[in-house]
């Protein structure tokens, strides 16, 4: 996984937050390859099924450290914050299934990134504060646009009053992000945020990443997150993180950057899997039009600043179906026969964390809450 990584020069101390999430130790992962000093923050560093991956990184056991903290304790990254240089914002509660929204994943979620920023004012030695935001800030609204920028806020009451799949994640991160970029001005500090459209790549987080439910989602059958990628942006995880590294480090960085390198329907998506995975069973799509537009998020900014991505969608697909098969999340084949006609043959469940316990992560639901567009 080192890949064509730089040569590793000395750098700085940074903090991850959400490090052993999809992201999060990814970008962890690049971080150290590079020589930086990484304090990763965990909600339970005790719990070796979930902090195992990031212990067995390369370099791991001479520059990176686990800190303990939570999003919904106030003060409660303060240590790990104290005498770093950057901070890398990653964490954020992803349960769509939530019973509680308001209190489980929306006060969490801005709660979490205020008090970071008073973190970092506390702290003193904080250069930059980069924040994973989403594409669930830019582009929710009823109609969509041909072309999205860093200008684009999602439209809130379109959101409550749809609750589409995932609503609560697209209300937190919006109100988040909004709350966040007050704060930093008010405080003075170096905020960027880099707003990632779906992403999907190779992984080794152990359980089964929650952007995988909704790239995965014709396989799985899960038709619930078919509005997610109906008019979808997808970026390849490497990429990602690549590009939060590079924004960290250039002193130029300023305001918002969309991270997104390709544009695709859910038509295009299930004629690739059905041409690239034929051992995968894909339904027909029938209630959606086929001519429907492309909905493209714009890096020019990104690209602007010299960053280049390296990977196509067929990329971001052969690594996150390769790992989920390795890693046992998603079997080699959606197909069986049954008296000579083909049928579909999946498992409900496979293994995720939530709330910091291993549950069933229901890859499949047979209804959909809401076919509204949501992206
Ligand atoms: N994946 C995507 O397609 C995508 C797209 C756009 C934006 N993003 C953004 O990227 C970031 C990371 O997402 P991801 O895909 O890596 O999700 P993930 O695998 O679920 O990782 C999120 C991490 O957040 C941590 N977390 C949840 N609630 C927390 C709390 N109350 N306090 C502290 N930590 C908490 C969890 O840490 P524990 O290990 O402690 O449980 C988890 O590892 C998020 O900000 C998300 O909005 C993701």
């Amino acid at each position: 996984m080192e890949g064509d990584a730089p040569a590793a020069v000395a750098k700085g101390t940074v903090c991850v937050t959400g490090a052993a999430g999809f992201i999060g130790s990814w970008l962890v992962m690049r971080l150290l390859e590079r020589g930086y000093v990484v304090r990763a923050t965990v909600r339970d560093p005790g719990n070796m099924k979930k902090v195992k991956h990031l212990l067995e990184l390369p370099k791991a056991s001479t520059h990176l450290t686990l800190w303990k903290a939570d999003m919904t304790e106030e003060g409660s990254f303060d240590e790990a914050i104290q005498g770093c240089e950057g901070v890398f914002h990653v964490a954020t509660p992803m349960d769509f299934e939530s019973k509680d929204p308001e209190n489980e994943v929306i006060k969490p979620t801005i709660d979490g990134v205020l008090s970071i920023i008073r973190s970092c004012v506390k702290a003193k030695s904080v250069k930059r504060l980069v924040y994973t935001s989403s594409a669930g800030t830019v582009n929710v609204q009823e109609q969509q646009q041909p072309v999205y920028d860093e200008t684009n806020w999602s439209d809130l009451d379109f959101i409550y009053s749809k609750k589409m799949t995932g609503w609560m994640y697209f209300v937190s991160k919006l109100l988040a992000e909004k709350q966040a970029w007050e704060a930093a001005k008010e405080n003075n500090i170096d905020f960027i945020s880099i707003i990632p459209t779906l992403v999907v790549g190779p992984f080794i987080m152990p359980t089964f990443p929650p952007s995988l439910v909704t790239a995965l989602c014709l396989i799985t059958g899960n038709e619930a997150h078919y509005s997610i990628i109906k008019q979808g942006q997808f970026v390849h995880l490497d990429d990602l993180c690549e590009s939060h590294i590079f924004l960290y480090e250039d002193p130029k960085a300023q305001g918002r950057y969309i991270c997104s390198s390709h544009d695709a329907t859910i038509h295009d998506l299930a004629k690739m899997i059905k041409e690239k995975w034929p051992e995968y069973y894909i339904p027909e799509l029938n209630g959606i039009d086929k001519d429907i537009p492309v909905v493209s998020f714009s890096s020019k900014k990104l690209k602007g600043m010299g960053f280049q991505y390296k990977y196509t969608l067929e990329d971001m697909f052969r690594g996150a179906i390769d790992t989920c098969r390795e890693k046992g999340l998603l079997p080699y084949s959606t197909k069986t026969h049954e008296n000579g006609q083909e049928k579909e043959s999946f498992p409900d469940t496979t293994k995720a964390h939530e709330n910091g316990k291993e549950k069933e992560s229901v890859l499949r639901q047979s209804q959909p809450k809401n076919k509204q567009t949501a992206k």
